[in-house]
C-alpha cells in the first residue's frame, strides 16, 4: 500500500474541496466492488475485546468514529469502514438539497494542521440520502444522522424541518444530531435557545425512541455551554456531542474571513468545553468528544474525562488514514497499561 507521506504532497496541491473530491471518488469504489477493499479493512479496523461496548442500542467495536461534515451525503459507509472508523456521522443533511455557500469555501491552514470551512451545509437532500442508506441498510457499524434546517427555512418553521428529517431517518440511523451549532447557517447558532430546545426535542421525542443528540458549539463560556447541554438533557437529549468549529479566528496566523476552524487548533478549545459538560453531566448522559483530536492518548484524555465515544475529521487530513487505526491500537495499550480490562471502565475514570 502507498504510504500517505506519498500521496499527501499532490493531495495538498489541489485545492482542499477538490482533494476531497478525489478521496470520495476512491471511497465510493467500496459500493462498486466492495471485496477490493477487503485488505483495507484488514489493515485498518482495529476490533479488540477492550475497545468494544454496548451504548446506543448497538455494538461499537471501537469507540472511534468519523466526525459529521466528511460523508456529507452517505456515499462512503464501505470507505469509512475500510479506514477503520468504529462508526460514521453522515450528514449535515437537509430537507432539501442545497448547493450551499460560493467556492472556494475549504481551506487548509498547513502548519497548524487545521481546516477552516465555510461549506454552508452543502449536500443532495434527504431524498437521495434517503434512498443511499436504504441501499445499505443494515450497517455493519452504526452509523449516525446529522441533521439541520436548510438555509432558507426561516427560523420559525425551523422545527418542522428537523422532524421532517427525523421522520425520513427513524429507521435508518442508529443515533441523530440536532446541528445547530454550524457558524455556517446564517442564525443557525441562536437556536441554541432553551425554548427552541424544550419544543424541538419534545416533538423529537415523538417521532423516535432511538438517541437524539445536541451538537454544541465552542464559541460559548463554559456556564453557559452547561446550561444548554443541561437544558437539551432535560427535554429528552440522550446526550451532547461538544464541539463544532469555532469562529476564534484568533486561533490562526491567517484566517480567512469566513467559515469555522477545526484541527489541532482547536484541541484546547473543545476539550475546555467537553471537561465542563462532563464535570455536570457525566453519568447522566452520553457524551461524545471531537474537535483536534490526533492522537490515541488525546482520545484517551477525552474518555477519561467522560467521553463514551469520540470523533476525528481534519487530522485525517494531515496524518492520513493510517490514523484511526493508530488510535485505536495506542488505546489499547493505554487501557491495558492503566489496567482497564475494558474501555466503560476508563470512561469517566477522571470524573470519579
Ligand atoms: C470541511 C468540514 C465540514 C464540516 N461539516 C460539518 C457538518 O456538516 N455538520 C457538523 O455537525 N459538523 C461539521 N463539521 C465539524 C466537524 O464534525 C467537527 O465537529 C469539527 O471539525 C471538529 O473536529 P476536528 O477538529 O476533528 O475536525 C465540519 C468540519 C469540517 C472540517
Amino acid at each position: 500500500m502507498i504510504p500517505y507521506s506519498a500521496i499527501k504532497p499532490y493531495l495538498f496541491k489541489l485545492q482542499p474541496e477538490s482533494a476531497h473530491h478525489l478521496v470520495e471518488t476512491f471511497l465510493r469504489g467500496t459500493n462498486i466492488c466492495p471485496s477490493a477493499y477487503n485488505p483495507w479493512i484488514e489493515n485498518h479496523f482495529v476490533s479488540h475485546a477492550s475497545l468494544s461496548q454496548e451504548i446506543l442500542g448497538r455494538t461499537f467495536l471501537n469507540p472511534v468514529g468519523l466526525g459529521a461534515g466528511f460523508d456529507k451525503n452517505a456515499t462512503m459507509i464501505r470507505g469509512m469502514q475500510a479506514l477503520g472508523f468504529g462508526f460514521t456521522e453522515i450528514g449535515t443533511v437537509t430537507p432539501k438539497p442545497q448547493d450551499g455557500n460560493p467556492k472556494p469555501r475549504m481551506f487548509r491552514h498547513v502548519a497548524e494542521e487545521s481546516i477552516q470551512n465555510a461549506m454552508g451545509f452543502n449536500n443532495e437532500g434527504m431524498h437521495k440520502v434517503q434512498q443511499r442508506l436504504t441501499k445499505r441498510f443494515p450497517f455493519t457499524t452504526p452509523i449516525g444522522v446529522n441533521i439541520g434546517k436548510n438555509k432558507l427555512t426561516e427560523d420559525k418553521d425551523a422545527i418542522s424541518d428537523y422532524t421532517t428529517l427525523l421522520n425520513t431517518f427513524k429507521d435508518l440511523g442508529d443515533y441523530f444530531v440536532i446541528n445547530i451549532s454550524s457558524p455556517n447557517t446564517p442564525g443557525l447558532r441562536d437556536l441554541q435557545n432553551e425554548e427552541f430546545i424544550s419544543e424541538l426535542f419534545g416533538e423529537a421525542k415523538k417521532i423516535t425512541e432511538k438517541p437524539i443528540f445536541l451538537k454544541i458549539a465552542p464559541d460559548m463560556e463554559e456556564a453557559q455551554a452547561v446550561e444548554l447541554s443541561k437544558m437539551a438533557v432535560k427535554a429528552g437529549a440522550a446526550g451532547i456531542i461538544a464541539t463544532n468549529t469555532t469562529i476564534d479566528y484568533s486561533l490562526v496566523s491567517k484566517p480567512e474571513a469566513i467559515g469555522g476552524i477545526s484541527g489541532a487548533v482547536l484541541k484546547e478549545k473543545a476539550f475546555k468545553i467537553f471537561e465542563a459538560v462532563a464535570k455536570e453531566l457525566y453519568g447522566k448522559t452520553i457524551l461524545i468528544s471531537v474537535g483536534g483530536i490526533d492522537s490515541a492518548e488525546e482520545a484517551y484524555k477525552r474518555i477519561k474525562a467522560g467521553a463514551s465515544l469520540v470523533q476525528v475529521l481534519s487530522a485525517i487530513v494531515f496524518h492520513g488514514p493510517t490514523l484511526i487505526r493508530d488510535i485505536n491500537v495506542g488505546l489499547i495499550e493505554l487501557l491495558k497499561a492503566d489496567g482497564y480490562e475494558n474501555i466503560t471502565e476508563a470512561i469517566g475514570a477522571d470524573r470519579k
